[in-house]
């Protein structure tokens, strides 16, 4: 046989497999998002998310100690408030949830990345993304309590913000804010192409986020479109993004790598909670290897051109990589 090309040449073993790899994947890349709920000693395990828990400020260091022992430089932290209101004031609220948990996160694990998720959906009592006019979310005054609470998440010790609203004019709006209090070093991690997802399911349980009428297809993307996500994007550039974001990650590989291509910023995954539980659902019910098929789920949106990559997978993945079952 007169084969010139053998591609499995380069497949013999796993020196040459390993040195020929085309996406690596490093620790350095991986976001570990944390629920924190107000109160005091709360160490709850999320029914929704099998493996993920809520902590309150004081016990959260349980948690952040997990992190840095597993090489994960960064979490993401959502805040759920023990009082919610049609405005969402607890989001910006100076002894905030949130806000407690970034300074006593800040004074024990000041190596820690700390990033916050920028939203009114945990925090009002119709569990929409932003103030009300009707029924209706309204665009504009709900910049101003993005702006608000981005800004008194930074003065607490954020060392990043992530607005996850998908209201048009955040990103400057919060840029803006940030800028005048002088944070002008302090990034900006957009939520930009967020589709309404049915994949958020477990977090919404987990969050106590749902809505109480209707959804949020008003303000997050139609998952019937792709060219608009190039749309989003370029706008959240325009207005001072420093990293943006797409979400879900799965179901959304061919946007990933779309925006991937069309922007010189990086680029930021979320595989979000439904994604998650799928894999922990299938292997608890003994169909697929968990460890392995999370690797490659994992390994997939990197290779369809995400920088970063947040996951509730993120120590589990780090022990993988330590371990060389990926990278
Ligand atoms: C808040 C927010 C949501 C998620 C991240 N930020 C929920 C939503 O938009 O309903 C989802 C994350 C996940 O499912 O893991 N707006």
């Amino acid at each position: 046989m007169e084969l010139i090309n053998r591609p499995r040449r380069l497949r013999a073993n796993p020196s040459i497999r390993k040195m020929v790899r085309e996406t690596r994947l490093s620790k350095a890349a991986l976001i570990y998002p944390i629920f924190v709920e107000e109160g005091c000693g709360i160490v709850t395990p999320i029914p929704s998310l099998e493996g993920q828990t809520r902590y309150s400020p004081d016990t959260l260091h349980l948690e952040l100690e997990k992190v840095r022992k597993a090489g994960v430089p960064a979490v993401l932290l959502f805040g759920i408030p023990a009082h919610k209101d049609q405005y969402g004031s607890s989001a910006w609220a100076e002894n905030g949830v949130v806000q407690q948990a970034l300074r006593a996160a800040k004074r024990d694990f000041p190596d820690l990345y700390l990033i916050t998720d920028v939203c009114m959906c945990e925090y009002t009592s119709h569990g929409h993304c932003g103030i009300l006019d009707g029924r209706e979310v309204d665009n504009d005054k709900t910049l101003e309590v993005l702006a608000k609470t981005a800004l008194s998440h930074v003065q607490a010790g954020a060392d990043m913000v992530a607005p996850s609203d998908m209201m048009d004019g955040r990103i400057g709006a919060i840029r803006e804010r940030l800028d005048r209090y002088g944070f002008v070093n302090t990034p900006i991690m957009s939520y930009a192409v967020k589709y309404a997802s049915a994949f958020y399911g477990p977090f919404r349980e987990a969050a106590g986020s749902a809505p109480a009428f209707g959804d949020r297809r008003s303000y997050q993307m139609d998952p019937h479109n792709r060219r608009e996500a190039v749309r989003e994007a370029a706008l959240d550039v325009e207005q001072g993004a420093d990293i943006l974001m797409v979400k879900p990650a799965l179901s959304y590989l061919d946007v990933i790598h779309e925006v991937a291509g069309s922007f010189d910023l990086p680029l930021a995954a979320y595989s979000v909670s439904g994604e998650y539980a799928m894999i922990k659902a299938a292997a608890k019910a003994g169909l697929m290897d968990e460890a392995a098929v999370a690797c490659e789920a994992a390994m997939s949106i990197f290779r369809a051109g995400a920088d970063i990559l947040i996951t509730y997978y993120a120590k589990e993945l780090a022990g993988w990589i330590d371990e060389g079952r990926i990278g």
